[in-house]
């Protein structure tokens, strides 16, 4: 079976070279060392081939807001890969039990990602939360109310993809 852990510091340029695989992107000079600054690494999980990358998967913690209003902190996964030569050995399902029982150990409530294929998520215990999305920028719906009053205007993009959540990571 193949082996799940977290990666260290080292094996940034594999780990990012194994996304670029998968997502078809050329690895740009600097993006390892960028995405290095961005990640946590205790929570970038790693499937090996030996001693080779071919899974890719991480998470990081977001503030999420519930009824009530409140604020609880939710899971936010990213970054899911297995490469197309390893696909169908459960892999993802390795990277995904460590990830989820990280989640629960540290008491994040919630776990969320935005989906490009949502079907694969189901069996993991996510569902549908939001078909589409359109994000509000407060401080730039606060210049733009000041700008109307001038007479200008300006708009605000949606995402594309599935958001979706579990609870009781
Ligand atoms: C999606 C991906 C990570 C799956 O990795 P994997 O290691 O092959 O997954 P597993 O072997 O753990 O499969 C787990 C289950 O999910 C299913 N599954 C895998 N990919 C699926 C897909 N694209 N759609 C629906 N179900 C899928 C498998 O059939 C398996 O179910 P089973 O146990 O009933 O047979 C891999 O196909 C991939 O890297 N795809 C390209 C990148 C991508 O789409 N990432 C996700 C972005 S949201």
């Amino acid at each position: 079976m193949s082996k799940v852990r977290t990666i260290d510091a080292g094996e940034i340029d594999a780990w990012v070279r194994q996304l670029g695989v998968s997502f078809n992107f050329e690895v740009a000079p600097g993006l390892p060392e960028y995405t290095l600054t961005t990640i946590d690494l205790d929570r970038s999980w790693a499937s090996f081939d030996g001693d080779r990358i071919v899974g890719t998967l991480r998470s990081f913690e977001t503030p999420f807001t519930v009824p009530g209003p409140r604020e609880v902190r939710a899971a936010a996964l990213t970054n899911v890969t297995v490469a197309p030569t390893h696909r169908r050995e459960g892999r993802l399902t390795a990277m995904m039990e460590r990830d989820l029982r990280d989640s629960a150990d540290r008491g994040e409530p919630i776990g969320i990602l935005i989906a490009a294929e949502y079907p694969i998520y189901g069996r993991f215990g996510y569902g549908p939360a939001a078909y589409s999305a359109r994000p509000r920028d407060r401080s730039r719906a606060t210049a733009r109310r000041t700008a109307s009053s001038r007479g200008t205007s300006s708009t605000t993009p949606s995402p594309s993809g599935t958001a979706c959540a579990r609870t009781g990571c």
